[in-house]
């Protein structure tokens, strides 16, 4: 009986998003996706174009995915919050993907206010309730101190994949 497969594929401007992605797939021995897109982000430019694309709710124009979501057995989405949504790369993420997963979960890092919306965007994009979700604050992550939430995440994680594999198991 194989072990469950997980997959976390991420967004990151500026390495906070990356530094959590990095962490749970530590945690959950996951494989790792980074979307990048073709757009400069860079600069007060690039964070103007973010707030744009967040207002307008436009998906980015992305690098085609190296991995097949299809072949995970969760697939943990992560995204930086912009302007109180997701970003853009990970929206054109999820919608080009939403046919493919089995199972998602999300994790967004942001200064404090937005998480919510975030999620509930990407639910709708994905087509699917997370079997988990979790919001860490930019700060936390760079001192390292999300350690509680994670853990909460991770736990919750790891019951569901304990569940895939006793269904697997039994059919
Ligand atoms: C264009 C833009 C808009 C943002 N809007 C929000 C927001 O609405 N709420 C919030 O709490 N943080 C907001 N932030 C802060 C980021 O969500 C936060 O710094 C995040 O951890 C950055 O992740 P990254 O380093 O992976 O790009 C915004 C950042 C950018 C660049």
């Amino acid at each position: 009986m194989s072990e469950p497969r997980v997959l976390i594929v991420f967004f990151s401007r500026t390495g906070t998003t990356r530094m959590l992605a990095t962490t749970l797939a530590r945690a959950l021995s996951a494989d790792v996706e980074e979307i990048c897109d073709f757009s400069e982000r860079r600069g007060a430019l690039g964070y103007l174009r973010c707030v744009v694309d967040s207002w307008r709710k436009r998906p980015a124009d992305i690098v085609p995915a190296r991995l097949d979501p299809s072949r995970y057995d969760l697939v943990l989405v992560g995204t930086p919050v912009w302007a109180g949504a997701v970003s853009a790369p990970v929206r054109a993420y999820l919608l080009q993907n939403r046919a493919k997963f089995r199972h998602v979960g999300f994790f967004c890092t942001l200064g404090g206010l937005g998480a919510q919306a975030a999620f509930d965007e990407m639910r709708a994009l994905a087509g699917k309730a997370p079997v988990a979700q979790c919001k860490v604050r930019a700060a936390e992550v760079q001192r390292g101190v999300a350690t509680a939430s994670l853990e909460l995440f991770v736990g919750g994680l790891e019951r569901h994949l304990a569940h895939y594999k006793a269904l697997e198991w039994a059919c």
